[in-house]
């Protein structure tokens, strides 16, 4: 049986007493509307601890005041029922006000310096704000050994492992890999707001950033990469926020050789997907 904790008291003698047994405790934090993607996240975490808590919570802070937060898929009762199948002990669903006792609006904010100032902290700005500040919090509720972020969301794990380091909080970070559908679309909770046709045209940023890493390991100089990275992507219907090498740190590399990773953030309609690719050039 999975416990479904909504009280912070709650939450925190469930970890107490697992700890007590001295049983390490694992944490996937998720907005829910949960798929494979996510319940690989928690078998990772089975992998470095013997109980495993995951958060179901839309944060409302890391929302721009014209996204989704409002239309974000609510799906509490299938997230439990899957979190259970998938080895979860406890789910934890607070409130807003149990996550922010003085309102969001209120709240003692995290910020991140340097890395949130580009790509995706530019086109939506405040948001890794409100990520930072909310997994801060889910942190210091859960006290977890080890929590498990995934690497679809590449500069949110940049940001988290920042954050964990900069404010000396007790926690391992592990990275799970990208699950995808079979045409390679990144699974991801935004992905049902896709048309039928939409769908189809989605997998393109997968079959993008793939072009991307055999350019680069072709060694075709960056802007010629990025803009013809950007030119198919657009030839499908995306409206293109970007389409990008990096270094691991985000940085711009030069045309030598080392890690990068491609990362695009594309349009189709109102919907916005992210994904990205690592590899060696
Ligand atoms: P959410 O989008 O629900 O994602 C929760 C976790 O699942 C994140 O670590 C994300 O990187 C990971 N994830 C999403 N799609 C994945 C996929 N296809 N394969 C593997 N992992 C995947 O990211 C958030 O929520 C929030 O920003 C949060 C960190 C919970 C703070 O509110």
């Amino acid at each position: 049986m999975i416990d479904t904790l909504t009280r912070l008291d709650d939450l925190r003698a469930r970890v107490a007493a697992w700890k007590r047994e001295g049983l390490r405790v694992g944490f996937v934090p998720t907005m829910g509307n949960l798929h494979a993607g996510h319940f690989s996240l928690v078998e990772l975490a089975r992998r470095h601890a013997e109980r495993v808590v995951v958060s179901v919570f839309v944060n409302p802070t890391q929302f721009g005041p014209n996204e989704d937060f409002d239309r974000y898929p609510r799906t509490p009762d299938a997230d439990a029922a899957g979190l259970a199948e998938a080895g979860a002990d406890a789910v934890w669903m607070p409130s807003v006000e149990t996550m922010y006792p003085h309102g969001a609006g209120a709240a003692v904010q995290v910020r991140v310096p340097g890395i949130t100032g580009v790509l995706e902290g530019a086109h939506r700005p405040g948001h890794f704000d409100g990520v930072a500040t909310v997994v801060a919090r889910l942190l210091n509720q859960v006290q977890p050994d080890v929590a498990v972020f995934g690497r679809k969301d590449y500069q949110q794990l940049a940001v988290i492992r920042y954050l964990v380091e900069d404010l000396a909080m007790p926690v391992r970070i592990e990275a799970g890999a990208t699950l995808r559908e079979t045409d390679g679309l990144a699974m991801s909770s935004r992905n049902q707001y896709l048309t039928a046709g939409q769908r189809q045209v989605a997998a393109t940023i997968h079959a993008t950033l793939e072009w991307m890493r055999q350019a680069a390991v072709e060694g075709r100089a960056l802007e010629s990469i990025e803009s013809g990275a950007r030119d198919r992507l657009e030839q499908a219907g995306f409206a293109v926020d970007y389409a990008v090498v990096r270094t691991p740190g985000l940085a711009t590399p030069d045309d030598g050789h080392g890690p990068r990773v491609a990362l695009i953030a594309a349009r189709l309609g109102a919907t916005r997907l992210i994904d990205n690719l690592e590899f060696d050039a």
